[in-house]
């Protein structure tokens, strides 16, 4: 796919009406509720904060992107703010409360800031691989409900996210060096950002029988796949990195 093709598909999916969440009388174990309000208000936060990025692609140059990508990553911001909305309304229907601070979001904001707009591309691959991981097994486990399948949605959105910036790493990878680089920084950055995760969220996993093992080991695997599709000399399609739908 082209950087215009994802930019047509990115115009096509704003059109994606927010979901309506107010079913969130579901889950009705009310320990249960407060967990996945707190856990759902830190992907909240995650998701509300990677605007600058959308500005600095306009002054990144690099021979492999062009004014349909700059454009394209703006509507993905624009998707993950609308991630953030939705995520702020389940919050709120499970009688949570959103918040301005967490540790693990400390860690993001930290890596974002850190370097250029390669590094920040590289800890937004990180957040893709969590979304894809963590929301579609939050939905999985839970009732049947709105909140269910706006998570199983947006975990839906984040595979396609992951394979634009796939797709971006791709083709700056020409020569062995930037691959040995990639995988030296993308492997532990992967790794160490899902177990924040795991660690952070441990009480919601548990409460919805989440075995931890078993999330780690989905982690990590796709980690590893999407480390594979950035570096491989020929594309193929992967579970997660597959052409838009
Ligand atoms: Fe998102
Ligand atoms: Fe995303």
């Amino acid at each position: 796919m082209k950087w215009s093709d994802w930019r047509s598909y990115f115009e096509r999916n704003r059109l994606t009406p927010r979901p309506d969440v107010s079913d969130a009388g579901i889950p009705p174990d009310p320990t249960l509720r407060r967990c996945l309000a707190r856990s759902l208000a830190v992907f909240q936060l995650g998701e509300a904060g990677e605007g600058r990025i959308a500005k600095e692609a306009w002054r990144f140059a690099t021979p492999h992107v062009d004014d349909d990508w700059r454009v394209a990553l703006g509507h993905w911001v624009r998707e993950e703010g609308r991630h953030a909305r939705i995520l702020g309304d389940c919050v709120r229907a499970l009688g949570g409360k959103l918040i301005t601070k967490n540790w693990t979001n400390g860690l993001w904001v930290f890596g974002r800031r850190l370097m250029g707009v390669r590094l920040k591309l590289l800890v937004v691959l990180a957040a893709e691989v969590i979304g894809i991981t963590y929301y579609g097994l939050i939905a999985s486990k839970l009732p049947p409900s709105a909140i269910a399948s706006a998570l199983a949605m947006m975990a839906a959105e984040e595979e396609r996210h992951l394979a634009f910036h796939v797709r971006f790493f791709r083709l700056e990878m020409s020569w062995a060096g930037p691959r040995i680089l990639f995988w030296s920084v993308w492997l532990p950055l992967g790794v160490a950002a899902g177990l924040a995760v795991l660690v952070d969220h441990a009480a919601t996993f548990r409460r919805l029988g989440i075995d931890r093992w078993d999330a780690g080991r989905r982690f990590v695997r796709l980690v590893v796949e999407t480390g594979r599709a950035v570096t491989r000399r020929t594309p193929q399609p992967l579970r997660a990195v597959e052409v838009p739908r």
